[in-house]
């Protein structure tokens, strides 16, 4: 995993690929490296490390030529180390390639490479042999990339360039996202439109299993059968510079700072496809959600609202379980896909399996043109713009505010859900503005625990489940997130003097039973945190939140908790945007 960029240009590339990068490397990574062509030979910069490291260690800056390609690795096959880092040289270093995802049989190709000669323990390194063993002479470079996928089993985005040819990029993928920008001095082809955004927002997609060559010139698709393809030329609708700190010491701040614009922008659909998806719901014989991590909680939510506004259960199947249900999934059934990416693999394999057996996929996705949008029968966008914390906090935010469109106007209540929850996203304002003071106090006294609990009832346990996720995946302090009545049915063994337990207690008709459930953790020595719009004397630390309509809580509930884990995370002296071991999208099984 990681993220790919290649760029061809009538200048020199090095900076604009290293810009490139430096806008990817917020998927996920652990060692960075390019390679640029240059009068017929090819130069190559790779090591361990995150890229301002690498840039640094290998001198990356000023490598020559106007074409070139550069990956940042997450490592799956191999440990985090210099030679496995890509991209990867063939035996005469002549062609350099660089590959997102994983060739799954890829022990059986390096056996069958046997002349050559093997640097790396990565998986990618074959794809590089089995090019160089089909480049002969006189044989273009993307025909040598056609014959050699030919025999890859797997998922890839690869990118490969040649001393033989400068001036050319191939790319090709299969269920890896690739996608094309065609600017004034540059062209490029990248994982995602981000990495090339402020040069141009003019893309094409390329579609899985097709090859792509691209030139200063301009660019050609080549389907698997060998037929030129002509694509559809279209906009990213967001600006490069929303994919900057602006000010902000990281992102997830500035990130959670933009939610209630957020909630906004996803709000500002077209009627009649909200209308049209709302009737599409109601009609279904059955409705699964699938997602993953936080999207999965949005899923949890959503299925929470159609239940209580619409009277229309759905189930939610977390997507990496999906295939094992997919025996009761048929032509009568509704899937609906949430994810901010659009490309995180587990998603994309159980929407596969649900279209095979002929159901219907609506999807809620961020990214414009994404795997999962373009394998929807319908997709609302989020329109929350670029988010690049790996952490989701503004795009969970957009997702629930669509779910709650959607289920008010299953409930032919359109309307009245866009002006309520409209009305929250001012709340949010309010509270952001109250909290920030007493959050950085709140991480500063758990900054020392080892663990910490969350508990909520009904609609809020979503986001019990979320506060957890969050705290425990920028923090590392260890969380988890249950519905209040399960506490005793385990988690109260783990309560000991001093251990956090926060407490989403809104006002509603499960506060009595909430608060009575904090108490048997206080009576074990618990250090209660409230989350609540009134003060309790079991509160240790109080959250002041909006008082609300019980549905709309967890709009009110889940902001400070994205807060309290951002402020945990800093006091603890972590970087909240790139979490260790962790990527934003998951594009490997
Ligand atoms: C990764 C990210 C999470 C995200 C999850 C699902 O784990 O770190 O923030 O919630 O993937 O991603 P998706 O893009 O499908 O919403």
């Amino acid at each position: 995993m990681g993220g790919i960029i290649g760029c061809v240009g009538n200048g020199p590339v090095c900076t604009v690929l290293l810009r490139g990068l430096n806008r990817l490397e917020y998927r996920g990574h652990d060692s960075a490296g390019i390679a640029t062509v240059s009068d017929g030979s090819l130069h190559c910069g790779k090591d361990a490390g995150r890229l301002d490291e690498v840039c640094v260690k290998q001198d990356l800056v000023g490598l020559p030529g106007n074409a070139g390609i550069g990956h940042v690795r997450w490592a799956t096959h191999g440990e985090v180390s210099r030679l496995n880092a890509h991209p990867h040289l063939d035996c005469h270093g002549e062609i350099a390639v660089a590959h997102n995802g994983i060739v799954d049989n890829h022990d059986e190709l390096r056996a069958g490479l046997g002349g050559h000669r093997f640097l790396s323990q990565t998986d990618s390194e074959v794809l590089v042999h089995l090019i160089e063993d089909h480049y002969q002479p006189g044989v273009p470079l993307e025909e040598a990339v056609m014959q050699a996928l030919q025999k890859v089993r797997g998922s890839y985005a690869v990118l490969a360039i040649s001393s033989r040819e400068p001036g050319k990029i191939v790319g090709s993928r299969r269920e890896c996202p690739l996608v094309v920008g065609l600017g004034k001095d540059y062209n490029f082809i990248a994982s995602e439109g981000v990495a090339f955004l402020e040069h141009t927002r003019t893309v094409a997609f390329v579609e899985d299993g097709e090859t792509l060559v691209l030139e200063a010139g301009g660019a050609r698709f080549i389907d698997e059968a060998g037929r030129e393809r002509y694509p559809e030329l279209s906009n990213i609708d967001w600006k490069w510079d929303q994919a900057t700190k602006q000010g902000y010491e990281y992102y997830m701040m500035k990130e959670i700072a933009e939610v209630p614009e957020a909630i906004r922008r996803a709000l500002d659909q077209d009627k009649a496809v909200v209308l049209d998806m709302a009737m599409n719901i109601l009609r279904a014989r059955q409705v699964v959600f699938t997602a993953c991590g936080t999207s999965r909680y949005a899923a949890l939510v959503g299925r929470y609202l159609f239940s209580k506004l619409a009277g229309k259960f759905c189930d939610v199947v977390m997507a990496s379980e999906f295939h094992y249900f997919s025996d009761s999934i048929d032509k009568n059934t509704l899937v609906i896909a949430i994810s901010q990416s659009g490309e995180t693999a587990d998603v994309i394999q159980g929407v596969k399996k649900a279209r095979e057996k002929g159901a219907t996929i609506l999807s809620m996705v961020n990214m414009y043109g994404s795997s999962i949008a373009r394998m929807s029968d319908r997709t609302i966008y989020l329109n929350c713009g670029p988010e690049i914390g790996v952490a989701a906090t503004k795009s969970f935010m957009s997702q629930l505010a669509v779910l709650y469109m959607l289920a008010f106007t299953m409930a032919n209540r359109y309307d009245e859900g866009v002006q309520k929850v409209t009305h929250v996203s001012t709340q949010i304002e309010t509270e952001m503005k109250r909290n920030g003071n007493r959050l950085q106090r709140i991480a500063a006294l758990i900054k020392d625990q080892h663990s910490c609990y969350f508990l909520a009832r009904g609609i809020n346990f979503a986001i019990a489940a979320e506060g957890a996720l969050k705290l425990k995946e920028i923090s590392y302090i260890h969380a988890e997130g249950m519905p209040a009545g399960e506490l005793k049915h385990g988690t109260l063994a783990l309560i000991e003097e001093g251990t956090p337990v926060v407490v989403i207690s809104p006002r509603d008709f499960t506060f009595n039973e909430t608060l009575a459930n904090a108490a048997e953790t206080k009576a074990r020595g618990a250090f209660v945190v409230g989350v609540s719009e009134e003060r309790h004397a079991i509160f240790d630390e109080w959250i002041e939140i909006e008082s609300s309509e019980e549905i709309f809580y967890p709009l009110v509930t889940v902001v400070p908790l994205q807060l309290l884990a951002y402020y945990s995370a800093v006091v603890r002296g972590h970087n909240p945007d790139q979490p260790r071991n962790l990527a934003k999208s998951v594009t490997v099984k």
